[in-house]
């Protein structure tokens, strides 16, 4: 399926597209949903896009999940908080599926979705519209020479410190202690933002209320470690 237009520039996006094929009956939901979720590309296109006009009802907080996999912490956030609207990108086909499915009796006035890279409707969005910003199990590109694929450098904090609100956060988490550093020392690295750690207790808990990942939950289950890296853009 080719869903992309002339118009948007094109960026590679590393990792996996599809890992098998969609039963039909799946396909036909997955397409179905799509076409009514995914925030539309011509919106996209013409830049200094407002989340508020991608969605039917008004919210005042909106949040965007970059990289959600199978969405089982995008479809819980979504059920526990319809007063916030939610925009996840994941380009990952069976996941985008696997989370359409999840989402196929939930309401949707509070989501919407984009089947390719997160940076493309990023780079789109207004200056300082977002209240906050997921990214969650990140792939850790272990090889050196990978790592400028990492979805954390220089470059994308300072894109999430543009379009989040003065206030906004951005959540990062892993289970891996290398990344867990590389995007902490981003994140400091940044004027704008302030690390709201004052102690490990702070960055080894979940902050309340979390809603754990697919890959946290199998993580968790054999013992590994989260670290939960909350930053908020100064004021
Ligand atoms: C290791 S998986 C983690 C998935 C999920 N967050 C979890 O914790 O279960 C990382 C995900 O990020 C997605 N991803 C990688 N680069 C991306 C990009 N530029 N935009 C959106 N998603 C991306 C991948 O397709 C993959 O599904």
């Amino acid at each position: 399926m080719n869903t992309a237009t002339p118009d948007i520039k094109r960026r590679r996006v590393f990792g996996r597209r599809l890992t098998r094929s969609l039963s039909p009956s799946l396909q036909n939901l997955h397409q179905t949903m799509l076409d009514k979720l995914q925030v539309p590309r011509a919106l996209v296109e013409k830049k200094n896009l407002k989340p508020a006009d991608i969605f039917e009802k008004p919210f005042n907080q909106f949040w965007f999940e970059i990289g959600f996999g199978n969405g089982v912490h995008l479809h819980d956030e979504c059920v526990a908080h319809p007063d916030t609207a939610f925009i996840g990108a994941e380009p990952y086909i069976n996941g985008m599926a696997n989370f359409l499915k999840s989402m196929e009796n939930q309401s949707h006035d509070n989501i919407r979705v984009w089947m390719d890279d997160a940076i493309v409707v990023l780079d789109s969005l207004a200056d300082e519209v977002l209240d906050g910003i997921y990214i969650l199990n990140p792939d850790p590109w272990p090889k050196k020479r990978h790592w400028k694929r990492r979805i954390v450098s220089t470059e994308n904090v300072a894109r999430f410190v543009r379009i989040l609100k003065p206030g906004g956060k951005l959540v990062m988490t892993t289970d891996i202690d290398d990344l867990a550093e590389w995007m902490a020392t981003h994140a400091i690295n940044n004027p704008q933002l302030r690390w709201d750690a004052n102690s490990p207790a702070d960055w080894k808990n979940p902050p309340p209320g979390w809603n754990p990942t697919k890959y946290e939950k199998k993580g968790a289950a054999v013992g590994r470690q989260q670290s939960y890296l909350v930053f908020t853009k100064q004021t």
